[in-house]
């Protein structure tokens, strides 16, 4: 079960740049993550012990953003490893596998991460599948740094000089071990010594763009301020944008699937003739898929209907909740990836 860790649990914590996000404890031989509900108010440390917490966390977006999802699917099979029965390993192991995979469909990176780990354990005797399940977990989670690292740095380049950047939802160092994938390009920016501020859609209904990219952008001392997600048509036609740059949970051959609200900024970006820029890791990267193969995440009533303790909407009022949209790859003018920077046509066939 997730339990508080008193000792690292600290409000505005050190700089977030040092941190990770998500990682394996081997003392406590367990997961430690962010719980990403709590922020910006309180920065908080937890132990998730079970592969059932891990699931609940994930649903809860205690744990989210794509990559970080994928750490946590890997690690998430390690922890499985570690509790499975010699008698039954496989079967219960393979049963682990798909509860996690099932609590959040269309990010592509928790089912790559739970797969990565159950191949690198397939045919090994329990007691070598544990060492080796871990191992595979520990780089995938390793790797993800690097890679975010060096898409940010290939990304960092689009940016102007001078000027100002619009992203929407949380790409950043919470959505990933750590560094970010759409912050992650920002950080590289700004590291570079451009002078980028940002402007953060505080993103419907769960608010990951006020309470976490805007949370994180401030600590790093990067200029941010928090906008409704429905003002960033007037801000881009007030030419107030210089650059939109938003992360993936999936890219499919057609179209890149992100928190719901991207599309719309893509659509106005276009018509604007602002540059509407993609960074991903070529794991999100889901190549033999197209946008209507894929079943977009919808979520409970509550996360509309209720807020800051009341009721919002009447009772007998449906509500509609997708997590995500897809936006058509025609509306995205450029997709940064640790291994170089994509521009259409599109071909991602030696990705
Ligand atoms: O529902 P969430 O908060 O998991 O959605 C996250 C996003 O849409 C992010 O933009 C995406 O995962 C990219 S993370 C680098």
């Amino acid at each position: 079960m997730i339990q508080k860790h008193t000792s690292k649990a600290k409000a505005g914590a050190a700089n977030i740049l040092e941190e990770k996000t998500i990682w394996w404890d081997d003392d406590k031989s367990c997961i430690m993550a962010v719980e990403q509900t709590l922020l910006p108010t309180e920065y908080k440390i937890v132990e998730i012990t079970t592969v059932d917490a891990l699931a609940d966390a994930i649903k809860r977006l205690a744990v989210r953003g794509a990559p970080a999802l994928g750490v946590a699917g890997a690690l998430g099979m390690a922890l499985s490893a570690r509790s499975a029965p010699d008698e039954g390993f496989e079967d219960a192991v393979a049963a682990d596998a798909a509860k996690l995979i099932q609590t959040r469909p269309t990010a592509v990176n928790l089912s790559l991460g739970v797969k990565k780990v159950c191949m690198a354990m397939e045919n090994l005797p329990p007691e070598m599948a544990r060492v080796m399940g871990l191992y595979s977990a520990k780089l995938i989670a390793e790797e993800d740094t690097k890679t975010c690292m060096t898409l940010g740095h290939n990304g960092a380049r689009l940016l102007p000089q001078i000027g100002t950047v619009l992203t929407h939802c949380n790409a950043g160092a919470l959505a990933c071990s750590s560094w970010g994938t759409a912050l992650g390009v920002i950080r590289s920016a700004w590291k570079m010594g451009k002078q980028i501020s940002v402007y953060s859609c505080e993103t419907r209904p769960l608010l990951q763009g006020s309470r976490l990219t805007a949370f994180e952008l401030a600590r790093d001392k990067i200029p941010v301020t928090t906008i409704t997600d429905s003002t960033a048509a007037y801000l881009m036609q007030q030419k107030k944008i210089d650059a939109v740059i938003v992360g993936a949970d999936r890219i499919t051959q057609d179209a890149v699937f992100n928190k719901i609200g991207t599309y719309m900024h893509a659509v106005c970006a276009r018509y604007h003739n602002i540059p509407f820029y993609v960074a991903a890791p070529v794991s999100t990267f889901d190549r033999e898929a197209k946008a209507a193969d894929i079943v977009v995440e919808e979520r409970g009533r509550a996360e509309v209907a209720e807020m800051f303790g009341k009721t919002t909407v009447p009772k007998d009022v449906p509500v509609v909740n997708y997590a995500f949209d897809a936006t058509p790859l025609s509306l995205v003018s450029a997709i940064i990836t640790e291994k170089g920077v994509l521009y259409p046509p599109y071909d991602f066939k030696d990705l």
